[in-house]
């Protein structure tokens, strides 16, 4: 039905079955310090026997506690996480996915850090954070192209840096939050140095290994990062060789925003990003938010908009969502829809592990048995 959508894709050299990667997306679900739970491995395992061409899991930290977003955010800035990391990728890949890591310094918004460190005291949600010196900004690039390794040590199929949510590296790319005065802020070349210095040391640790990147389009902030400046980002970043870019909008401190909030109860809410952001760039280009049908995604694909979907809470309400667009069953899809206030958001917010209220009774009560 959907012959777009089910085609097959390379990506950094690597074959995807279909158009559909799930999205990355923190549920709190792996133990408290960060590391892989059983409840993660299940979990993923379910995200990967969707029928997905590739899982991108959750932002995991690269720097701890400093970089880590949440007492339950996966760590990967030590060998200690190697075992569990390791299992996960099986996991994933064990149904037939590929399988990629998001590794994340959480700047600003690390709930871990006190103060938290950033490209320039800004304040976070009434909490002021220490500008970084120029010494332990080089420190960071370091710390990604470690982890970076740790994931393909761990059998990954990619990593992923995750340069959105306004999290360390899109705050640098943004004039609201960068207001440094040496070589690392100013013009959007030099904002956009820290960013590019993190693929580059990346890249050149990982070597032959495919590297994407969540990337931030706009800020949806009067004062913040528009896409007059992000696209020639997106032009730079694709030249210096990364597999994909996955495109968002916002941050932390406009998701919340009412006009945000209205705009992103809409299906493919998102995809105009992607889309522009698609017409900057060689590489492929993930498209996410919303996207609810299979006719939706279909004419995302068909229409040149973006080469692939990512679903995130979509899947997640519903694990058989690509099962079911394939079969021409759409009228069994759990829904993830907005009326439910987003519980999922303000349950992970608040430190607690996520559950979808759109859930049957039954899963609902596997997942407490699971959590308890
Ligand atoms: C609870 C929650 C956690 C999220 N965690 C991440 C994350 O770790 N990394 C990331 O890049 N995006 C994250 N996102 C954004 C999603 O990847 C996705 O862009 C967004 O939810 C829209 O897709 P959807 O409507 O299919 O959920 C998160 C979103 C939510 C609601």
């Amino acid at each position: 039905m959907y012959p777009h959508l089910f085609s097959r894709i390379s990506v950094g050299g690597k074959e995807l079955k279909n158009r559909l990667t799930m999205a990355p997306l923190y549920l709190g679900y792996a133990g408290e310090g960060g590391a892989v739970s059983e409840l993660s491995i299940d979990h993923y395992r379910l995200m990967a026997k969707s029928g997905v061409g590739m899982v991108v899991v959750e932002n995991a930290a690269v720097d701890y506690p400093v970089g880590s977003g949440s007492n339950r955010t996966i760590r990967v800035d030590t060998d200690d996480n190697l075992v569990g990391l390791t299992k996960l990728a099986a996991a994933i890949k064990g149904q037939g996915a590929l399988a990629s890591l998001q590794i994340n310094h959480a700047g600003r918004f690390a709930g871990m850090a006190d103060p938290a460190l950033a490209p320039s005291a800004v304040q976070a949600f009434g909490r002021m954070p220490r500008a970084l010196t120029r010494e332990e900004i080089r420190k960071i690039a370091s710390k990604f192209a470690e982890a970076a390794v740790r994931v393909k040590r761990a059998g990954f199929d990619m990593v992923e840096l995750h340069g959105g949510t306004g999290y360390l590296l899109s705050s640098f790319v943004s004039p609201r939050t960068n207001k440094r005065e040496d070589e690392y802020g100013g013009s959007l070349e030099s904002r956009q140095r820290f960013p590019m210095e993190v693929v580059r040391e990346v890249k050149a640790a990982v070597g032959n290994f495919p590297v994407g990147y969540r990337f931030l389009a706009d800020e949806w902030l009067p004062d913040g990062l528009r896409l007059v400046e992000s696209l020639q980002y997106a032009h730079v970043l694709a030249a210096s060789g990364v597999a994909y870019l996955s495109v968002m909008g916002g941050t932390y401190e406009s998701f919340f925003l009412p006009e945000v909030l209205q705009a992103s109860r809409k299906e493919g809410y998102m995809v105009d990003l992607a889309a522009a952001v698609k017409k900057a760039v060689n590489v492929p280009v993930i498209a996410a938010g919303r996207i609810s049908t299979g006719a939706f995604a279909e004419n995302v694909i068909a229409e040149r908009k973006a080469d692939l979907i990512g679903l995130a809470r979509v899947l997640w309400a519903d694990p058989e969502w690509p099962l079911k667009v394939k079969e021409g069953k759409e009228d069994e899809i759990v829904h993830c829809t907005p009326d439910c206030d987003d519980t999922c958001t303000k349950l992970v917010t608040k430190g607690k592990v996520a559950f979808c209220v759109r859930w049957p009774h039954h899963k609902l009560q596997e997942w407490k048995a699971k959590v308890s």
